[in-house]
C-alpha cells in the first residue's frame, strides 16, 4: 500500500547525501529512517480521541508525523480519529518546504508548520498546556551553552538542562494534555537523570522502552 512516509524517506536519503556534516552538526540533524519512524508510530496505544492534536518538534522532512498519519490512514490500527491537526516546528529553512509538501498530501489533516526555534517559541509566553494528544519526537542532539538565549528561555519556565533533546522533551511534556502520549527517541541515560520530572510539568512515567526510544505516559 502506498504510504507518504516512503516519499519522505526517499527525500531523507537524498538530503543525507547532499548535506554537509557541519550543517548536520549545527542543527543536531539526524533524520529518522522509515523503519524506525514506523516502529515509533506503532508504539502509541489505541486512542479514541476524535481529533488527534499531534506535536512534532524538530520535524525535519516530516517522517515521524507521516508515520503516525500513515498508521491512521491505514485504518483498523487503533486510531479512531476523525481528523488530525499537526503542529510541526522546524528551524532549518532547507527542510521546511519538504515538510510542508509531505504533510499537505493527507486529506483531513490540518498542518501548522512553524519556522523557528521550538525552545524560543514554546517558552515565549510561559509554558502552557496546548492540548496535544500525541507527540512524536526525534529531537536535535546538541549541547546548550550555559549563557545562551535558549538556556535563559528554558530557565524562565523552570527547566534547567544542558541538552537540546531533554529540553524538547520537557517542553513537550508541558504542552501535552492530561492523558496525552509521547513517543520519543532519547538516550537511555535520560531515565537516570532528573529530566523527565521537570518542575511544573507534572509527572510522567516511562511505559515502554526499546533501545533508545520510549513512550512517556502521564501517571
Ligand atoms: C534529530 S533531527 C530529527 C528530524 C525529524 N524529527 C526526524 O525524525 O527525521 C532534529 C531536527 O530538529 C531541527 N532543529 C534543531 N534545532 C531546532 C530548534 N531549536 N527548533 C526547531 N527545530 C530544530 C533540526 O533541523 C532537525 O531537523
Amino acid at each position: 500500500m502506498f504510504q507518504q512516509l516512503d516519499i519522505a524517506d526517499s527525500v531523507r536519503r537524498q538530503l543525507s547525501h547532499a548535506t554537509t556534516p557541519e550543517h548536520k552538526a549545527d542543527f543536531g540533524q539526524f533524520l529518522t529512517p522509515a523503519t524506525v519512524a514506523r516502529f515509533m508510530a506503532s508504539m502509541f496505544p489505541p486512542s479514541a480521541v476524535q481529533t488527534c492534536r499531534l506535536l512534532d518538534a524538530g520535524a525535519g522532512v516530516g517522517s515521524l508525523s507521516c508515520a503516525l498519519l500513515d498508521r491512521w490512514a491505514a485504518g483498523g490500527l487503533g486510531f479512531d480519529f476523525e481528523s488530525v491537526e499537526v503542529t510541526a516546528y522546524e528551524l532549518d529553512d532547507k527542510l521546511r518546504e519538504h515538510l510542508q509538501r509531505h504533510l499537505a498530501a493527507y486529506p483531513h489533516v490540518t498542518s501548522h508548520i512553524i519556522a523557528g526555534d521550538y525552545i524560543e517559541l514554546a517558552t515565549a509566553n510561559g509554558l502552557h498546556d496546548r492540548g496535544y494528544t500525541h507527540v512524536i519526537l526525534n529531537p536535535p542532539y546538541k549541547k546548550i551553552h550555559s549563557k545562551s538565549a535558549q538556556r535563559l528561555a528554558l530557565r524562565s519556565v523552570g527547566i534547567e538542562t544542558v541538552n537540546l533533546y531533554s529540553a524538547f522533551v520537557a517542553l513537550a511534556v508541558g504542552e501535552t494534555m492530561q492523558g496525552g502520549q509521547i513517543v520519543a527517541i532519547i538516550p537511555r541515560s535520560f531515565c537516570n537523570g532528573p529530566y523527565y520530572r521537570p518542575s511544573g510539568t507534572g509527572p510522567y512515567g516511562v511505559s515502554q522502552l526499546y533501545g533508545g526510544g520510549c513512550v512517556l505516559s502521564q501517571l
